[in-house]
Order: C-alpha cells, then sequence, then structure tokens
C-alpha cells in the first residue's frame, strides 16, 4: 500500500516523475478530483457546432478540445508552454484544428473580430480586452475558469492563506473583468468541489505539474511541512480539498454573430 511506503521514497519517486503534457494518469488511484456538474465539454461542443469561427485560448494538450463532437469550419488553438503545444498539434491538426504556438502574454497572432466564438478551460491568466477585441459584435466567450481559493486547504498547509491572490478569482472580480472590457455577462456560475489526495507523492506530482498553485513549487523548500502533510495522510487516509471552477460566458454586444 501507498500509505506504507517512506515519505523519502514517495518523494523521490514524485520529483522525479516527467510532468511534461497534461495528461494525469500518474494519479490513477492516488487522488481523485470532482468535476463541475455543468458538464463544461459537453456545452463546448454544442457551441462550436453553432459557430463559424472559433478559437480555445491556453488549449493544454488539447485534450478537452479534442473531445467535441464538430468542429467549426475555422478552428484555431493557441498555446503557450511549448510541449503542450507539440503535444496539441499532434493531436488536433489530423482534425483540421490549426494550433499556434504564442508567447505568454497578448496579443494573440489574429485580426480584430475573427471570432465567434473564443472558449477557454483553466486558463492561467484571463485576457478580457484581448478576448474583447478577437471577437466578432455578436460574438461569444464561454469558459471554465478557477475560482477563488482554489484547493485552499492545500495551499495554506504547505504556504499559508493567500487571499489577495484569491480575491481575484470570486465571481463579482470576475465579472467586473469582463465588464471593463464591454462584454456582457450572460452567465457566472461557481461550484466548490472535493478533491482527495491518498499519499504525498501525489501531492508532489500535483503541485509541480500545476505550477501556479504554489508558484515556482519544488518539493525541497517545503520538506517540513510536506512531511506533516505524509503524517496527516498516514493517520486519515487522505487528504481533502477542494478546488472551485466558474462557469463564464460573456457576450460582445453588437449584432448576431451569425450576421442575422
Ligand atoms: C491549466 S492548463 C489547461 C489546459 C486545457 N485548456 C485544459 O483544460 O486541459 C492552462 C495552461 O497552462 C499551461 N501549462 C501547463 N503546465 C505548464 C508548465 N509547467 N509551464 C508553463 N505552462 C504550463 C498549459 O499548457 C495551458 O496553456
Amino acid at each position: 500500500m501507498l500509505c506504507m511506503r517512506s515519505f523519502e521514497d514517495l518523494v523521490a519517486e514524485a520529483v522525479a516523475a516527467p510532468v511534461e503534457g497534461w495528461d494525469f494518469s500518474w494519479l490513477d488511484g492516488r487522488a481523485t478530483e470532482q468535476r463541475p456538474s455543468w458538464g463544461y465539454q459537453r456545452l463546448m461542443s454544442r457551441r462550436l457546432a453553432g459557430v463559424s469561427a472559433a478559437l480555445d485560448i491556453h488549449t493544454g494538450g488539447g485534450e478537452v478540445l479534442a473531445g467535441a463532437e464538430k468542429f467549426p469550419p475555422t478552428m484555431a488553438a493557441t498555446e503557450s508552454w511549448a510541449p503542450n503545444a507539440a503535444l496539441a498539434s499532434k493531436r488536433l491538426h489530423p482534425r483540421g484544428v490549426v494550433v499556434v504556438a504564442t508567447g505568454d502574454e497578448p496579443p494573440l497572432p489574429f485580426a480584430d473580430e475573427a471570432f465567434d466564438l473564443v472558449i477557454s478551460r483553466h486558463p492561467i491568466a484571463v485576457w478580457w480586452n484581448e478576448i474583447a477585441r478577437l471577437l466578432r459584435p455578436g460574438g461569444t466567450y464561454f469558459a471554465q475558469h478557477p475560482g477563488p481559493g482554489t484547493v485552499s486547504e492545500l495551499v495554506t498547509h504547505v504556504v499559508g492563506p493567500q487571499p489577495q491572490l484569491w480575491a481575484l478569482y470570486e465571481p463579482e472580480a470576475q465579472r467586473a473583468g469582463a465588464q471593463a472590457a464591454g462584454l456582457h455577462v450572460l452567465d457566472m456560475r461557481m461550484e466548490r468541489l472535493r478533491a482527495e489526495f491518498f499519499d504525498i507523492g501525489a501531492v508532489i506530482y500535483f503541485l509541480r505539474k500545476l505550477i501556479w498553485t504554489v508558484p515556482d513549487f519544488t518539493a525541497e523548500p517545503y520538506y517540513s511541512r510536506l512531511r506533516e502533510l505524509h503524517d496527516l495522510i498516514a493517520a486519515e487516509s487522505r487528504f481533502v480539498t477542494h478546488p472551485t471552477r466558474v462557469l463564464v460566458e460573456a457576450r460582445k454586444p453588437g449584432r448576431s454573430a451569425l450576421g442575422a
């Protein structure tokens, strides 16, 4: 059993595990994460089926976008992390989706009003002004963003509470960002979900892979906190924390995206 393995053994394995790409199967049997009830991929797929030009920002390895049943005649995706840009190209080019490797900051290499629909799931940053620029009048932004205090119990345990950072992800703060860019918010919903870690190796792998959770995370500076967490997991069989997710749908005012 994992909980019988020593702290040192679990840490050594987790710090050596490759974290490139966007596949989480390393965590199978070692951690679980509940998904929001609205089913982002299904809602995304439905919206893609009804437009003529769409863009997925921060596509990662393209895994989520690839779940769409049908793509519009023009479908583009951007990715700024080279290993994921390569993975996404391999996955999406055979399906006619162009993957564009970009820098970490806007502008994205597309003309003003190029898309009817811009989508994004779990972007590291939300570029509201850039999204508004890229949408045609009447076009829609549809996304699932991280919410406030996501996995706050875990972050608090490792580095302490981050109230100022968490406040930026409050739905009202997100709504204000969209409105300041001239978008009209149609839907803004939040869910607090459950995630469980069954060994400290899974925690370390997660923090290495989701590098923005504890910025610049490496295990060594946090050994004593991680060892405490290891002891807690051994005593309680798991560590429970709560990801939060915000569903966002916003429209750029103007004529209909389909020109009706
Ligand atoms: C949280 S990922 C979401 C990817 C995708 N939209 C999805 O939902 O699966 C957001 C962005 O972080 C990037 N990213 C992931 N790991 C990274 C790393 N170690 N360094 C830099 N960027 C990273 C991804 O490639 C992606 O562009």
